[in-house]
Order: structure tokens, then sequence, then C-alpha cells
């Protein structure tokens, strides 16, 4: 990965640690930006400037990051709010719809920045697009026993679904919950991704896709300026 692009993620994540306060609930998300978020949270935990502060975490990777950084964590089902949630995304456009899952953990990322007071996304220059779908497919997870009549009806949505394949093991990517995961293309384009977004959510035996409109509260940009990093 770019040097710069892993230097404008850490300045991100600084940033969006200053919104946390003692005593909040937070959401922790999962990917590369979202764990440079609970890095950082975990700093500010240790010097002793947020007290009280729990996370939720929205996958493996997220609980695992927070448990080494020492930030307490606990369950969705033990807390009654979220008061902000930190989440990454793959792309972002300029109405702040959202395309999630390249890391396969878009449907706890969903439940959680959805329940939060304030969802905030995190990303580098590079995930800012105009239209949604253009570069990244839509991750949509599936319950297995439902796959071929998911990948037909997504076929038949316009869509040019393929399921993730694993990287070091032989066979599909299976996600923290046992599920499937497809990714489709869409090459007409992706005109309104909230329709889209439900009419997925809509197939039986989909779990959730990738596709968070209506969510998000804000988006921290951070973009090379010559030397300096803004952050928008
Ligand atoms: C998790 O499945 C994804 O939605 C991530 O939020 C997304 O892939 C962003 O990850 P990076 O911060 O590593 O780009």
């Amino acid at each position: 990965e770019p040097l710069l692009q892993n230097t404008l993620k850490r300045a991100v994540a600084k940033r969006a640690v200053e919104l946390v306060k003692p005593g909040m609930v937070i959401g922790l998300g999962t990917g590369s930006t979202a764990s440079l978020a609970i890095e950082e949270l975990g700093k500010l935990i240790q010097q002793g400037k947020l007290k009280d502060v729990v996370g939720v975490g929205t996958s493996y990777q997220s609980r695992v990051l927070a448990r080494q950084f020492g930030v307490k964590t606990v369950d969705l089902n033990d807390v009654i709010h979220i008061d902000i949630a930190f989440d990454g995304a793959d792309e972002v456009d300029p109405s702040m719809n959202i395309l999630k899952g390249g890391g396969a953990a878009h449907t706890m990322g969903k439940v959680i920045d959805t329940m939060a007071k304030k969802s905030v996304i995190l990303v580098d220059q590079s995930k800012v697009v105009f239209e949604l779908g253009q570069i990244f497919p839509v991750p949509v997870e599936v319950l297995p026993p439902a796959i071929s009549p998911v990948l037909r009806q997504l076929v038949a949505l316009g869509g040019v679904p393929e399921i993730r394949s694993a990287l070091r093991k032989d066979g599909p990517v299976i996600t923290d919950f046992g599920n499937m995961v497809v990714d489709v293309s869409f090459p007409e384009g992706i005109k309104d991704p909230a329709a889209l977004e439900k009419r997925i959510k809509l197939i039986p035996g989909v779990v959730e896709n990738g596709l968070v409109t209506g969510v998000a509260s804000s988006v921290l940009v951070a973009t090379q300026d010559g030397d300096d990093i803004t952050i928008v």
C-alpha cells in the first residue's frame, strides 16, 4: 500500500477520535482505516484522557484490535445506544451514500452505523467517487444454502455476480457469520443507490448488501495538499 495513503488514513483516524468524549459508547468499524481509529482511541484511553469509554465491535477483527490496544468492548445487545460509530468505506459519493464490504464486514457495520447517533465515515481521497459502483462491485452477504436462487435474482436486477473466493484458502470467503459473499457489478451503472440497496435487500436469502444510503452523518476525507494533509 502506498505510504501516502497510509499517512492519510492515520490522519483521518486521529481526527475522528477527537470527537470522542468520556463515557461514550463507540462503534468500532472494520478495515484498515477503522483499525487505525481503534488504535488511536486506545492511545487516548491508555493516556487517561477518555474515562469510561467502551467499544462495540463490528467484526472479529475490530474486537481483536480493541483488546490489543486497550479498548474495552461490550456486546451490542448489552447497550441501548451507540454515541458515535467509526467505519471505513470502499466508495463514498457526493450525497454521502456509501459502498462497503470490501472486507466482507458490512453486515454488522450497517447494524451498528444505523443504530449510532452519529455515523462517521473515515476515508482518504481515493475513496471519493462521482457514482458508486463504477470501480467496486456491490458486496452481498448470502445465506449459503440459498446461493443459486440469489445469484439468479441478482442477474435479474442487471448485476453480474461473482462468488468471492478466499486468498489463502481454497473455496469461498466465509463471513464472521458463516455466510458467503457475492460481488455484484452493475455494468449499466448505479443511478439510484437507495433503490438498489432495497431491491437487493428484498431478495430472500440475502443477509445484507454493501450499499449504505441515508445513514452517514458525516464523512471525514483526508486529502493531500502539497506537503500538507487536510481533512474535510
Ligand atoms: C468492511 O467490510 C468494509 O466495508 C470496510 O469498511 C472497507 O472495506 C474499508 O476498508 P479500508 O479502510 O481498509 O479501505
